[in-house]
């Protein structure tokens, strides 16, 4: 059994201890909890002979140099920050898996022709701003001004918490990489759906990952007495609510999508009180971004249709949009490559309906995923996500192979081995010439014929 899986799993339990709810796992950007768990992975890539930073976005980092200081870096990351009640793996696993593969290398004293840099990003979920992606993107250099007045449930906004975290805002720029200094972005993440353990596989690669548009919706109709107003009297925001969720599946359904309102709420809340506004959250996802807004405008549709009917006003916020993205081709060979050198021949490829940094980092520069199998019929985004040790300990290797190919092919390493090819061989041919050169001394003198 891999002491280093135990490892990986010890510390995803670690990490899980970091949070802000006393009944589950809580974790999200530029809390203290953020801070602690910042801390924590900056000891373990430490420990992994890397040098360690927290980036002007609040991601904690750390480099492992290649065959001499300075080269650019091939990042391998994903996300220490969490939904509400989550699971332990979602993202940590990826992060842990970065760690252990530059312990690997550290360990045998293998430097390659490129920096390895691991990135802990702080916010992949979004689930303190609405915004998501917010650390990638600063490490992408594609923050948006705009989000600074973005705030959380307590009023809090973006560039007050970065004040509070420690970060200057007007300094967030320096997060970013310039596209000269990376080679690309590599992530293993939990699967996050069933469909390796259906298939009884460990790992697959990721072919892209779906483009997500994310709403708030108010719906405002008129509260009234439960029992006085009667049916054709009422704006009942709710039951208009309620149409509009359902239209939502139907229609994802019908296009191929895949879209959820994960929070709902009526107000005033009375037991006895006809609600007069209600606010939603609308999560639309789909392969293709055309295909996913023509679901967004069937959505509209329907909204407009509902609020006629019942007399009610619809107002519209959309607060995250991330464009689907295509894994590099290079680099999804490379991974499909670390999934073969496992001794799995054939590996999976998934399409991600689960958002990842990736989408973020894709501005940045190529990128590729593993994917590791989730238990539990796939469950995640809840404490019941899980993956077995096993599993991770065939990811890690799958991961250092995906890596190795990528040094393997990479042009000065190449260049390296094209040069010692060329000096076997002129060694060679010295070597013949001089196997040569002696056989001809050696010949017994013939004698001329007289
Ligand atoms: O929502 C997602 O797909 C990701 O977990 N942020
Ligand atoms: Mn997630
Ligand atoms: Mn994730």
């Amino acid at each position: 059994m891999s002491d280093e899986a135990r490892l990986v799993l010890e510390r995803c339990d670690a990490l899980a201890a970091v949070s802000s709810s006393p009944t589950g796992i809580e974790r999200v950007y530029l809390s203290p909890e953020h801070a602690r768990v910042n801390a924590m992975a900056g000891e373990w890539m430490r420990r992994a002979g890397m040098t360690t930073w927290q980036d002007a976005a609040g991601n904690q980092r750390g480099r492992y140099e290649g065959t001499e200081p300075g080269l650019p870096a091939l990042l391998l990351g994903s996300h220490l920050d969490t939904v509400p009640d989550a699971g332990r793996y979602d993202g940590i696993l990826g992060v842990l898996l970065g760690i252990a593969l530059v312990a690997r290398l550290e360990a045998s004293g293998t430097r390659l022709p490129f920096a390895i840099e691991v990135l802990a990003f702080g916010d992949e979920e979004g689930t303190r701003f609405g915004t998501a992606l917010l650390g990638s993107r600063a490490v992408a250099g594609t923050w948006l001004p705009e989000w600074w007045s973005l705030a959380d449930a307590s009023g809090t906004t973006l560039r007050e918490a970065f004040v509070a975290f420690g970060l200057d805002p007007d300094r967030v720029g320096e997060a970013a990489y310039e596209p000269a200094d990376v080679i690309g972005y590599l992530e293993t993440h939990i699967e996050q759906g069933p469909y390796l353990e259906e298939a009884d596989r460990a790992l697959a690669v990721v072919s892209s990952i779906a483009g997500a548009r994310r709403f708030e919706l108010t719906l405002t109709g008129v509260a009234g007495h439960a029992g006085g107003v009667p049916f054709h009297r009422r704006h009942d925001a709710l039951a208009g609510a309620s149409e509009i969720v359902l239209a939502v599946e139907r229609l994802a359904r019908e296009a191929d999508c895949i879209a959820t309102v994960g929070r709902l709420q009526a107000f005033p809340g009375g037991v006895n009180v006809i609600p007069g506004l209600v606010e939603f959250s609308l999560d639309l996802r789909g392969e293709h971004d055309d295909r996913r807004d023509e679901v967004w405008a069937g959505i509209q549709a329907v909204a407009a249709e509902v609020g006629e009917r019942r007399g009610l006003t619809l107002s519209v916020d959309e607060t995250h949009r991330a464009p689907a993205v295509v894994a590099s081709p290079r680099l999804r060979g490379f991974v499909r490559d670390g999934i073969v050198a496992t001794g799995d021949t054939d590996p999976m490829v998934l399409f991600s309906k689960a958002g990842h940094d990736a989408m973020a980092v894709a501005e940045l520069t190529g990128w590729a995923m593993l994917f590791v199998r989730c238990g539990n019929g796939g469950i995640s985004h809840h404490p019941d996500e899980i993956v077995s040790i096993d599993d991770v300990a065939v990811a890690l290797d799958a991961f250092e192979a995906a890596v190795h190919a990528v040094a393997a092919a990479h042009p000065a390493q190449a260049q390296a081995q094209a040069q010692s090819q060329a000096q076997a061989q002129s060694q060679a041919q010295a070597q013949a010439q001089a196997q040569a050169q002696v056989q001809v001394q050696a010949r017994p003198q013939t004698q001329a014929p007289a």
